[in-house]
């Protein structure tokens, strides 16, 4: 049986919108928000205020790029969580208020596990490689951090998180303290190539198991930059892109050292990687390098693939539905990770 399924994505400051045909993608319309660079962060209400603005001319086009007709969809997948609450209500409500208008029905997607299963889809004329389970996912954004361990398409079990601040965050907040604009992860990559990443070194957090921590790591960069800054007030420009350099391999080590460790524990050697900060160029690249060290078989994103996107919503939703998995037009938007299925 062949599936049409169109993908809505809201839950943070990308609207979004994807046709899968099966898992081929048909059409991946992204409309990202500018409006938070003036404050340093997403601003929740003016997130909820553009993707009311953009949801509706963003699914019409992915429909058109598609080449099908509203009427032809089988299911529409929509992010029900987690994410900001304002945000999820307008994919949400969207998504349900077509489902009415088309009597179509509807899948909601955990948006975490959207970003695992987007190394399923599929495109003409590309390689199209995929997973094999057991894999282990490593997760990493700007408001989450794990490793998963996925058995099957809809079976997760997170084996290692982040018992404060997420990765992405990390970057972001290092970009803040060096006044470098918001969203950091992308600057601080770029200044990073240019730099030397091991003249500076931070202390490693001591956390049990397979858990991260990155919110101390944030302090020890403060006090770092504190301590230098009074013995020379231009410390940070004449030093910006080492700082970004070895900065972000301590991140990249931390990162590293726990994945090492769940496979050895777990045994799997299949590893995917996922999420807004696997953009992140040292991040491939060392993950990359430890694969062939180590013998796994690595999936590291296509770009687009990286930031929040409706098409590995759509992908979620197609192994939902062809299980049969439809969901209630009541279901509400969850917020938090922890509350979700
Ligand atoms: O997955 P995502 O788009 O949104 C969330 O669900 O959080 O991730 C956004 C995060 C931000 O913290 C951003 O700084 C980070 O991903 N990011 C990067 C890079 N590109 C985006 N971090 C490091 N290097 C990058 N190239
Ligand atoms: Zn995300």
């Amino acid at each position: 049986m062949s599936y049409l399924i169109l993908g809505i994505e809201s839950s943070c400051d990308d609207t979004s919108a994807a046709v899968l045909r099966d898992e081929f993608l048909l059409s991946n319309v992204m409309a990202s928000q500018d409006v938070h660079r003036n404050y340093g962060g997403v601003i929740p209400e003016l997130a909820s205020r553009a993707h009311q603005i953009n949801i509706l001319p963003v699914v019409d086009q992915a429909i058109k790029q598609a080449g099908v007709k509203l009427e032809d969809i089988d299911a529409i997948a929509f992010t029900r969580g987690p994410g900001l609450l304002g945000s999820l209500l307008v994919g949400t409500s969207f998504a349900k208020g077509l489902s009415l208008a088309i009597n179509k029905p509807l899948v909601e997607v955990n948006h975490l596990q959207g970003h695992i299963l987007s190394h399923f889809i599929k495109q003409a004329g590309k390689e199209n490689r995929s997973p094999e389970f057991p894999f282990l996912a490593l997760l990493v954004s700007g408001g989450h951090t794990q490793i998963v361990k996925v058995t099957d398409y809809l079976n997760f079990e997170v084996i290692g998180h982040t018992i404060d601040d997420a990765v992405g965050e990390a970057f972001d907040k290092c970009a803040k303290m060096m006044g470098l604009g918001y969203p950091g992860g992308p600057v601080v990559d770029r200044l990073a190539k240019e730099g030397d990443e091991n003249r500076f070194k931070f202390s490693k957090p001591h956390i049990a198991g397979l858990d991260y921590s990155f919110s101390g790591i944030k302090t020890s960069l403060l006090y770092f930059l504190r301590d230098q800054l009074k013995e020379n007030e231009n410390f940070i420009e004449e030093n910006k892109a080492d700082i970004c350099a070895s900065f972000q391999k301590h991140l990249i080590d931390i990162l590293l050292d726990k994945l090492i460790k769940a496979v050895k524990q777990t045994g799997i050697r299949t590893i995917t990687l996922g999420g807004g900060v696997s953009a992140n160029s040292g991040l491939r690249n060392r993950i990359e390098y430890e694969g062939q060290k180590r013998g796994w078989n690595t999936f590291i994103p296509e770009f687009k693939f990286t930031t929040d996107n409706a098409a590995m919503i759509a992908m979620s939703g197609l192994c939902k539905f062809r299980l049969g998995m439809t969901c209630e037009i009541d279901v509400p938007p969850i917020s938090r990770a922890a509350e979700m299925k």
